[in-house]
């Protein structure tokens, strides 16, 4: 019998995912040495490429131990060629039917920018937004909005005719996650970089769709309770160029499902691109940590994508699971990880090949793993 407290359930899934897996694996087992760990990870293989060779995208007892599991840790998914027969993407069971499953309707994802990370700007590597300007949140909604299964096509003979995609904004699904966001404005203590002013912004497109102006008003009638933080809109078209101009502006934003999809891939750029963005599916009663990026099959095998963005997505997970439980070690342990990332990021001697270096995956887990013992535990 283990003496762990927590179960950890990883999905490495396809493509780099099991390289970036792997190297938070790493960094796990750093935290947990000198000592009984209080984790276990129980990895379990899924996603497209299992798909191609098994005919199922995850076991079904998977989806029990997911279930069981204190947290989860997901790779990436997807793999050319791999779809699944109603056209979804094959390994969609991993991201978007845990989030379905396990009703993780928070998609929880930080964008702070650290000293350090460079910005690919065309083919030249610099500094391009101060860092002490980007450090905020976005918050997709993650279980309705366009990506219900209400669509579908209408066929004639061989021909399709129409192809219709739904989307669906509930009260409930509007409410919890604008909620979300205000509560979690509420806990940082920080507000926007610009003026330190706690606020939320939200993000839609009421001027034209209805579902987007039930959303604001749901946003208006939450916001009732939070006197104390401050009310923005943005409508998503005009928000993509502030975003960009002016990241210091932002402290929490929350959105629909796809816009929230959209809008931060386009912000992770301001962190330095897709190798540092992290996210956490949050629901009340389970939670899934992941990097944002895909499986990147181009790279797969290759041991040369970025893993800090798994390394930020570790730390998440560590942190949620520690505040839940209200246990100190497993927050000092997130503290830990969070200072060794940042002063590896700091020291520049950990830049993969997105970053126009030239470190591989496993040395920058090396580098990380090694900057942990470095911190008092
Ligand atoms: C994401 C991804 C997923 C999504 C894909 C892999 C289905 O793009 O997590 O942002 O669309 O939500
Ligand atoms: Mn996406």
């Amino acid at each position: 019998m283990s003496s762990a407290r927590y179960r950890i359930v990883a999905l490495p899934g396809d493509g780099t995912g099991p390289e970036v897996i792997r190297e938070g694996r790493k960094v796990l087992d750093a935290l947990a040495e000198n000592g009984p760990a209080p984790w276990t990870v129980d990895e379990r293989p899924g996603g497209a490429q299992y798909y191609l060779q098994t005919g199922k995208e995850l076991d079904p007892e998977t989806l029990t131990a997911a279930k069981d599991a204190d947290a989860l840790l997901l790779g990436a998914v997807g793999w050319p060629g791999a779809s699944l027969p109603n056209g979804d993407i094959a390994g969609a069971a991993l991201v978007l039917g845990m989030r379905q499953n396990l009703d993780l309707y928070a998609n929880v994802r930080p964008c702070k920018l650290y000293p350090g990370v460079l910005h690919r700007i065309g083919k030249e590597y610099k500094t391009v937004w101060p860092s002490e300007l980007v450090d905020m949140v976005i918050i997709r909604e993650n279980t309705e909005g366009l990506y219900t299964p209400a669509r579908g096509r209408l066929r004639r003979a061989e021909d399709t005719e129409v192809a219709i995609d739904t989307r669906v904004i509930t009260r409930k699904g509007a409410e919890r996650v604008i909620r979300y966001a205000f509560e979690l404005a509420t806990r940082r203590t920080r507000g926007a970089p610009e003026d330190g002013v706690k606020r939320v912004t939200c993000v839609d497109k009421s001027n034209v769709l209805e579902g987007c102006r039930f959303f604001r008003e749901t946003f208006d009638r939450v916001a009732k309770d939070y006197p104390a933080i401050e009310k923005d809109y943005a409508l998503v078209d005009a928000f993509t160029q502030w975003l960009v101009r002016n990241p210091e502006h932002y402290n929490v934003v929350v959105s629909t499902n796809m816009m929230g999809d959209i809008i931060t891939d386009l912000a992770s750029v301001l962190q330095g691109g897709m190798g540092f963005a992290a996210g956490g599916n949050i629901g009340d009663h389970h939670a899934m940590f992941e990097p944002v990026h895909g499986s990147a099959p181009k790279y797969a095998g290759k041991n040369q994508v970025n893993p800090f963005a798994t390394f930020a997505a570790v730390e998440m997970m560590l942190r949620w699971l520690g505040e839940r439980k209200s246990d100190p070690a497993l927050l000092r342990q997130a503290d830990r990880l969070g200072t060794a990332v940042a002063t590896t990021i700091a020291a520049g001697t950990a830049r993969t090949y997105d970053q126009g270096g030239h470190v591989s995956t496993s040395e920058a887990g090396d580098v990380v793993a090694a900057a942990v013992r470095a911190v008092a535990a």
